[in-house]
Formats: structure tokens, sequence, C-alpha cells
């Protein structure tokens, strides 16, 4: 068992430079689809002795690089669990900052993605966001709505259960309105009206900070994906960790339930 634990928290590849563990990936098949938990902001802004928000604000420079990453990769989507619907519980003055932070990198980073193709979307309640957040992250959608590289999802006010119930009561509508049959209700009909609709499952999430569970992530879509943890504190994941990661998840076999 502990064995097993170890192949989840530490690479077998940790000795492999940056350019070496990229080769390597290059050669077998992407994950097409990337989820990562972004956690430990605050802990690292704790043990330097600075408020949480400035682990935040480093966190943000790691997003930064991994999307980079992740398009040098061919991701094709990339899925940031940023705000869960739970988040709200935090201090106002540190929910009013994460609130800023769409501001801040449409202003930085709103040309270079428009420019390296990656399309911008949000998945989550973003309507319950204040005025200025929401026009910050419709803004990130409208200019990259016609790009045809990395799709960048920003799970913002988004929690699975309430995904998944929403979902529910939509079929149910349509059932009502006789739009679909309750024996047309499966697995994929289901998928169509989750907000990851016409995306695929994730093949891999990777959560950072050391906690070992998914936190109403993507509970639908992540049935068949494979886990990744790392004690590292998510301003501390560089691009290379990312890179130990994809080539964990290559390394492993993915059945699908058959032999
Ligand atoms: C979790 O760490 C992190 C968050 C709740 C916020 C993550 C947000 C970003 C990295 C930026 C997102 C940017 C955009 C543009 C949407 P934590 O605060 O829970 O850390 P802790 O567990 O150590 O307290």
């Amino acid at each position: 068992m502990l064995k097993t634990f170890k192949r989840w928290v530490s690479s077998e590849y940790a000795n492999l430079s940056k350019s070496d563990l990229l080769t390597e990936i290059l050669k077998h098949p992407i994950p097409v689809h990337v989820g990562i938990i972004t956690d430990g902001n605050g802990r690292w802004a704790k043990k330097r002795g600075l408020p949480r928000t400035a682990g935040h604000a480093a966190g943000m420079k790691r997003v930064r690089e991994i999307i980079r990453a992740a398009g040098r990769v061919g991701i094709q989507v990339l899925t940031f669990y940023s705000f869960s619907t739970e988040n709200w519980k935090r201090p106002h003055e540190e929910v009013n900052y994460l609130m800023k932070l769409p501001l801040e990198f449409l202003r930085t980073d709103l040309d270079e993605l428009v420019r390296q193709n990656v399309k911008v979307q949000m998945l989550g309640e973003i309507e319950r966001t204040p005025a200025y957040t929401q026009s910050a992250l419709r803004k990130f959608e409208e200019k990259t709505k016609n790009n045809t590289g990395l799709i960048l999802n920003f799970a913002i006010n988004y929690g699975a259960r309430d995904e998944i119930i929403r979902a529910i009561q939509h079929i149910i509508e349509d059932v009502e309105k006789g739009n679909i049959v309750k024996e047309e209700i499966n697995e994929e009909l289901m998928s169509r009206y989750l907000l990851t609709r016409g995306l695929p499952d994730p093949d891999l999430i990777i959560r950072t900070s050391g906690e070992i569970r998914v936190s109403n992530f993507l509970l639908w879509q992540l049935a068949y994906s494979e886990l990744w943890f790392t004690d590292e504190l998510w301003p501390d994941f560089t691009e290379k960790m990312f890179y130990q990661a994809i080539l964990d998840y290559q390394c492993r076999s993915r059945r699908y339930g058959a032999v």
C-alpha cells in the first residue's frame, strides 16, 4: 500500500532535466484533458510570514507558467479549479482579492493568450461574482472565442454537486416538455447537460499541497481520471513537476474496468 501511495506523490523521473522530461513525454500519448486543483497558496504565504493574498499572487504566476507548459506539450484542454462554491466562506478581504485577480490577469495575459491561440472558457456560476469580475471573465471568453488551440477552463464559483443537480433539473424539464423521453437518459445524455458539455473527460487530475481528495471538482467527469497528488504547495509547483505528473500518467495503464 505504501509503495502505491509513494508512486502518487513522488516521481521516478525526479533526476531527469526539464528538457529531457519534455523529450520523453512527447514520445508517448499526451493526456487530452488535464484538471488541476491549485491548492496551498495560503500555506505558502503563511510559511513566509506574508498575507494569504501574496500566496494567491504567487499562485497566479504558476497558473501562467503551466498554461505555457500545457501548450508546449500539446494538451488540448486544461481546467483550473480556481474558486469553489465553498470559497465564499473565506474572509471578505481574501474573497475580494481573488475576485480582482481575473482583472489583473486580463491586463497582463490576454494578449499572450490571444497570440497563443488559447480559447478561454468559464465553468461555474459566474453570475454570482461581482460585476467587474464577470466583465473581465466575459472579455476573456469574447476575445478568445474564435481561437482553435488549447481550451483553458477556469472553474470559478464551481461545485460539482451543484453542477449535477442543475443537470438533473434541466433533464427533468426537458422530459416534462417532451423534448426527451425518460428512456433516452444515459451517461452520454447526462454529459451533455453538464457544464463541460462538448469537452472530453479529464484524463489526469493533479492536486497540490498534500491533500489527497477531490473536493467537489468534476465529480461526474473524473470517473476514470488518473489522480496525481504532490506535497508541493501550488506556488512551488514548477513546469518540471508538471512534466513529471504527465510522465507518471503515461506510465500507468488505463483499463477502464476491463482486464
Ligand atoms: C487554493 O489555495 C487556491 C485558491 C482558492 C485560489 C486559486 C486561484 C488562483 C491560483 C488564480 C486564479 C486566477 C484566475 C484568473 C481565475 P488555498 O488558499 O486554499 O491554500 P491553503 O489551503 O494553503 O489555505
